[in-house]
């Protein structure tokens, strides 16, 4: 739990403070009797340093002595204090490496000095990562994410200094951004590790999905869509895709040729035949309601459910959970709380990972124990799911009714366009021969608009459409799902997004 789960030191095991294997199994059985399928996070680039593993390969106890990414003293000070192989960073901060005075060697952590990297340069190593994922597979998983696998393999030469990034933003040399990293990241050996783990996936009659957390911070994109493969040569189903997470740190940021430029740089770097994602927030990120805007929540759910290809929703994103404070004192996230009690809110994670606001009751619902591990967002009094069942229009109500929509032909195989793209309003379309064709249409400003979509348009639209969705904020009589909406005249409230079926076409 030094990672909370991100650190394993049994890889085929439950941690009993989550249950036991059969709990496993009878959550597996619960789910699929529910028609849902189950993947799992496997972590394949360093173990717990209290793995087994780990303290046979300190020990050098073969064949685990190679396991992990050992390497000698560069050189000494003047003192005589051995010094590191390199100059490489920690994700978390500061050295990525780590003397241990049993083997007078030191060894690579990319995260945490609890998270060791394995070597996977040892065909061994190989070996038993293999039969990690066909453990769980075997149990009837349906598939897996992969996390940080960019970080999988490092150069050969561990005496390769990383170059300094020249980030402006970035002062202090012990922050990971402070650093390129050609050395520690999107090796090509990476690439044919994770084609061995297709060919096994597909080995199952069932297909079995493989989702790759490549990375954050304007990650090259060309690199980025290798994680996909080739036609003849499949590798994940896909690589995640956070460039809405990139291209999006403030309410500001978000214009409707951002959200444009954005949806396209990914459709236009897409290799052939391959299927893409849309990633608004996960555990890492900053809530949308924090990051991108309050009052855009439900315009980005209707956004990304109704594009070709798969959303991603993390927790909490349907009912449009908010950011939480948390405390020096309550913070668990390690990645925080390194930097100590002025610095630690530019980096934990703990504010998007509190609990699921349920209802109103104590601790919302989340828990029936005496406290959370995390503290309660207090907003959950109004903000939760049972409220929002309740109520007329609602966040999440309008998740739902996407998630009915999008099971529709058109939003699996129709074509994409966009009809008028300004600094304020986002618009696509979705159509299909003989289905019917959606417009999505997004107010990206923070002011009403009358947006207009006949005017200059790169796609001819009738002169109305039939509303189907707005969002739930949005009371107005004129804005009724089911009115027939002017499509020259479109009243849109600050951050609105509506669904509308267009008529006659
Ligand atoms: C990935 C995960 C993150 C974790 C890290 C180390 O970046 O998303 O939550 O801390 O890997 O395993």
């Amino acid at each position: 739990m030094a990672d909370f789960g991100y650190d394993i030191s049994n890889f085929t095991a439950i941690d009993p403070i989550f249950g036991t294997m059969e709990d496993f199994d009878s959550l597996l059985q619960a789910a699929h009797d529910l028609g849902l399928k189950v993947v799992m996070d496997l972590v394949p680039n360093h173990s717990s340093d209290e793995h087994e593993w780990f303290q046979k390969s300190l020990a050098k106890e073969d064949p685990y002595t190679d396991y992990y990414m050992w390497s000698n003293a560069s050189g000494f000070d003047e003192v005589g204090n051995p010094l590191p192989p390199n100059n490489w960073l920690s994700v978390f901060g500061g050295p990525a490496w780590k003397r241990m005075e049993g083997r007078q060697q030191f060894y690579l952590h990319q995260f945490l000095e609890k998270q060791p990297d394995l070597n996977f340069r040892n065909p061994a190593v190989q070996t038993e990562m293999q039969n990690v994922i066909k453990f769980w597979i075997d149990k009837g998983l349906d598939g897996m994410r992969i996390d940080a696998i960019k970080h999988l393999v490092e150069v050969e030469n561990l005496t390769t200094d990383e170059p300094l990034s020249g980030d402006p933003n970035v002062q202090d040399p012990n922050e990971y951004g402070y650093l390129a990293h050609p050395y520690t990241t999107n090796q090509p050996e990476t690439l044919n590790i994770m084609r061995q783990w297709r060919i096994l996936l597909d080995q199952y009659p069932e297909s079995k999905l493989m989702m790759a957390k490549v990375g954050y911070n304007g990650e090259e994109i060309d690199l980025v869509m290798k994680y996909y493969g080739t036609e003849e040569e499949p590798i994940a189903d896909f690589p995640f895709n956070f460039n809405f997470i990139d291209n999006f740190h403030n309410r500001s940021d978000v214009t409707g040729f951002s959200l444009k430029f954005t949806v396209t740089e990914w459709l236009d770097n897409l290799p052939a035949g391959k299927w893409p994602n849309w990633v608004l927030g996960n555990h890492d990120q900053t809530r949308i309601a924090t990051r991108m805007g309050k009052d855009l929540v439900e315009a980005l759910n209707m956004m990304t459910l109704l594009l070709p290809g798969t959303p991603v929703t993390y927790y909490g994103e349907e009912i449009g959970m908010e950011n939480t404070f948390v405390s020096f004192e309550d913070s668990k996230d390690p990645s925080g709380c390194i930097w100590g009690p002025d610095r630690y809110m530019e980096f934990s994670r703990d504010p998007q990972r509190t609990p699921m606001q349920w209802d109103n009751s104590t601790l919302a619902g989340f828990t029936d124990g005496p406290s959370s591990w995390l503290p309660v967002n207090e907003n959950y009094v109004t903000l939760n799911v049972a409220q929002q069942e309740a109520a007329d229009q609602s966040c999440i109500k309008n998740y739902k009714q996407l998630t009915a929509l999008r099971k529709a032909e058109v939003f699996f195989s129709g074509e994409l366009a966009f009809p008028v793209i300004t600094n304020e309003i986002f618009s696509y379309v979705r159509y299909l021969a003989d289905n019917p064709t959606y417009l999505v249409l997004i107010n990206a400003s923070e002011e009403q608009v009358t947006a207009n979509l006949h005017h200059d348009a790169n796609f001819v639209l009738p002169p109305t459409a039939l509303l189907v969705m707005r969002t739930s904020s949005d009371t107005r009589p004129v804005t009724v799902p089911g009115t027939v909406i002017d499509l020259s005249a479109v009243p849109m409230l600050a951050g609105e997004g509506m669904v509308m079926q267009v008529l006659n076409f």
